[in-house]
């Protein structure tokens, strides 16, 4: 866990660096964008990472496949909320998880821009900057402040959009408000923390939420699938709460198989 933090400790300063500079914009897809440091703090990561803790599978957003897993992953997301990193907006973080035998056992959250430090140990609790937190006891869905996300494949207007379109309809008047920050990774710290009373989002990829599920496990909260069965690496929807209010928002989802 040191060694995990001390690098992403060291890789927050190349972000802070790029996060002020001009940057290279590439695009993966009509909307899905990297830049150099996305690259760069990837592979710092990964060699500072891998000499560390040679026996796990480094499974990076870059360089890896979304569908690679191991017995010993650790996920990492360089840069979670590239959009916001582009456009200087201070919401977006690394995101590193440790998975064992398809359950996380460590987790490290950074937003170098706002110095926030997630972390969380399997059976060790969940901290901010080295300080417990605990999720919000909100249980009345109505006094729930919700964030969420929209997926990149929202430009096919295909079952991710019609999911997102159908849900909004759905949730939002039962809701205090839906939130839209723009790194998943962070949405899950806020909702670990209980500045969020919960949040919701579909087709994210194992390196937006590894380290998250664990930060809300660890601090009292509830994560699972659209459906209500615990949440895989993989699964369509994640829908992450304090646990008082999660049937109730599962309740609201749009069906996503026949979205
Ligand atoms: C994205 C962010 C965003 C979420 C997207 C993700 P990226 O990750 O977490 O909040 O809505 O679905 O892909 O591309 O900035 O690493
Ligand atoms: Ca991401
Ligand atoms: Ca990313």
């Amino acid at each position: 866990m040191d060694q995990v933090t001390a690098a992403v400790l060291e890789a927050g300063k190349l972000f802070r660096e790029g996060f002020e500079a001009s940057k290279d914009v590439r695009h993966k897809g009509t909307v899905d964008l990297v830049t150099q440091y996305d690259v760069a703090v990837e592979n710092l990561l990964k060699e500072r990472i891998g000499k560390s803790m040679p026996d796990h599978t480094i499974i990076g957003e870059e360089s890896a496949d979304e569908h690679e897993r191991a017995e010993k992953a650790i996920y990492i997301d360089p840069i979670d909320g590239t959009t916001n990193f582009i456009h200087k907006i201070p919401f977006c973080a690394i995101s590193i998880g440790v998975w064992e035998s398809g359950r996380p056992e460590a987790a490290v959250v950074y937003n170098p821009i706002l110095n926030e430090l997630f972390t969380a140990e399997k059976d060790k609790g969940a901290f901010c900057n080295g300080r417990p937190i605990r999720v919000s006891e909100t249980s009345d869905l109505q006094q729930s402040l919700l964030a969420t996300g929209f997926p990149y494949t929202k430009v096919e207007r295909g079952r991710d959009f019609r999911w997102v379109v159908r849900t909004m309809e759905n949730l939002l008047p039962y809701t205090q408000d839906i939130r839209r920050f723009g790194a998943a990774s962070i949405d899950l710290c806020y909702v670990a923390n209980g500045i969020l009373d919960g949040f919701y989002e579909c087709n994210l990829k194992p390196w937006d939420v590894a380290a998250g599920i664990l930060l809300i496990e660890e601090a009292g909260g509830n994560v699972s699938n659209h459906l209500g069965d615990p949440y895989r690496l993989g699964d369509p929807v994640i829908v992450a709460t304090n646990g008082k209010n999660h049937g109730k928002l599962l309740a609201k989802l749009a069906k996503y198989e026949e979205a």
